[in-house]
């Protein structure tokens, strides 16, 4: 995730714009004020709730999601940064009732005490393994040093994001036999 974020503030200027993005597969249209950040936009306006906020500062990486594939900070984006993207959220991970490689990866290898940075770690851990479905551990490390875990201590969280890997290779195996 890029590191340059700056923080932006969410003041409501009075005047609002239709921003209109394909958010988790489906076609998503909403009217919101000019001001407004994606990270507020996602949560209180489409009540993806899944999208969590802590610094709003670009910091700590909690608020990830994925814009057109690249993870990037939610509260460092106005909403109107995603006209004609898509967007996904941890809420369009999973498949009805089955989780996502990295979904399960993360809960078969503990990748996660209270919870609160998971969404943002699994929307990091999916972009990387799009471009790379076997990272070995110092471009895990690397790669998911912009987010922040106050709990694990990281091992876990470098452990779930192999496991998801290995899951990821599986599941394309299967689709393609
Ligand atoms: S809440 Fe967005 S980076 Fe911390
Ligand atoms: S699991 Fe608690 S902050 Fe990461």
């Amino acid at each position: 995730m890029s590191s340059d974020t700056q923080p932006i503030e969410d003041i409501d200027s009075g005047e609002s714009m239709r921003v209109e993005f394909v958010l988790n597969g489906e076609q998503c249209l909403v009217e919101v004020p000019t001001s407004t950040i994606l990270l507020t936009m996602l949560r209180r306006d489409l009540n993806l709730t899944g999208v969590r906020g802590s610094c709003e500062r670009g910091v700590c990486g909690t608020c990830t999601v994925l814009v057109d594939d690249r993870p990037v900070a939610s509260c460092s984006l106005f909403a109107f940064d995603v006209e004609g993207t898509t967007v996904e959220t941890i809420e369009g991970q999973q498949d009805g009732d089955n989780l996502s490689p990295v979904q399960r990866a993360f809960s078969e290898c503990g990748g996660f005490q209270c919870g609160y940075c998971t969404p943002g770690m699994i929307m990091l851990a999916t972009a990387l393994l799009r471009t790379n479905v076997k990272p070995d551990r110092e471009e895990v490390r690397k790669w998911i040093a912009s987010n922040i875990c106050r709990c694990t201590g990281y091992e876990m969280i470098l452990e779930a994001v192999e496991r998801a890997g290995e899951l990821a290779e599986a599941s394309d195996g299967e689709d393609n036999s």
